[in-house]
């Protein structure tokens, strides 16, 4: 059983400049709600007991945003707005699960992942990248039925626009196990539409297994200097341990880029009732 989940919050979010310049985009309202209150829910749906976020100095108002105790108490009592009060306790709920860990310079998602691993208990652990919405369907805990079955490490994938590939870890599949899964063989990071094993990518939820450190600590920056997540997942693949890619049945957005944060929030304010 899954308890961990780590959530990678530190980079810049320059696709979303001017907005980041002062803001961190995982607050940015998505149809009322910050961002990453979407990602908790689908974690404690999903079963999950423990969050460690990875924040920077810079983004510290994502922290302040959990620990804002005295200014609700202050409210609540002057206003008696039930609420507000009901805010509060979810904000609680959240704060009693999560832990922050620092990554001050964005050397890129694989070195943020590193910062946790002195938190991490388990064989295995859940990572959410907060850029990625899925909606509809609850991908994390579809995914960790998929880990329980075959025990092994997994990734939520989509099929991609050929032309788009070079925005995503792209995936070779060995075989397919079921309608929606499949082994996967070998994993490139932003590959060139030339270079491509195929159209299929890699989105933002992950289990890893702990052992994915070891790697981590050993890795060279990769494409743009960085040190990326595919490339430690590439390397243990390498070494024969087992990937399973879902294709998830939910609905994705995409909320790292304008274009996609605009039309998150109109994609979500249309499901009537939003609920899993
Ligand atoms: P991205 O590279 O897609 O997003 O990282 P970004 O850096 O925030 O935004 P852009 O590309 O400049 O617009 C994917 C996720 O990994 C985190 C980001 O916060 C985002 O949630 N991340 C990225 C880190 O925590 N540390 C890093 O060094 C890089």
């Amino acid at each position: 059983m899954i308890k961990q989940a780590i959530i990678p919050l530190a980079g810049l979010g320059t696709r979303l400049l001017p907005l980041t310049s002062v803001f961190a985009k995982e607050l940015l309202p998505i149809n009322g709600k910050p961002g990453i209150e979407y990602i908790l829910d689908e974690c404690v749906q999903a079963g999950i007991k423990e969050i460690i976020f990875i924040i920077s100095d810079k983004k510290k108002m994502i922290k302040d945003y959990f620990y804002n105790d005295r200014f609700y108490k202050k409210i609540i009592k002057k206003k008696k707005d039930k609420r507000i009060l009901e805010e509060y306790r979810k904000i609680l709920k959240y704060k009693k699960m999560i832990k922050f860990v620092y990554q001050n310079k964005p050397l890129g998602t694989g070195d943020a992942v590193l910062k946790t691993k002195r938190f991490i208990k388990d064989k295995f652990f859940l990572m959410l990248l907060p850029d990625d919405l899925i909606i509809k369907k609850n991908c994390s805990k579809s995914m960790m039925a998929i880990h329980k079955k075959h025990n092994s490490s997994v990734m939520a994938s989509m099929i991609v626009n050929k032309k788009d590939v070079s925005r995503w870890g792209i995936y070779k599949l060995s075989k397919k196990i079921s309608k929606n899964d499949f082994i996967i063989k070998d994993v490139v990071e932003k590959p060139s539409i030339k270079n491509s094993p195929s159209n299929r990518a890699v989105i933002g939820r992950y289990i890893l297994p702990r052992k994915i450190f070891s790697k981590l600590l050993k890795l060279k920056p990769g494409k743009g200097g960085e040190i990326h997540i595919t490339d430690a997942i590439q390397s243990l693949i390498k070494e024969k341990e087992k990937f399973i890619a879902h294709n998830f049945l939910g609905k994705y957005l995409d909320c790292g880029s304008m274009n996609g944060y605009i039309k998150s929030s109109l994609e979500i304010s249309k499901l009537w009732n939003y609920a899993w």
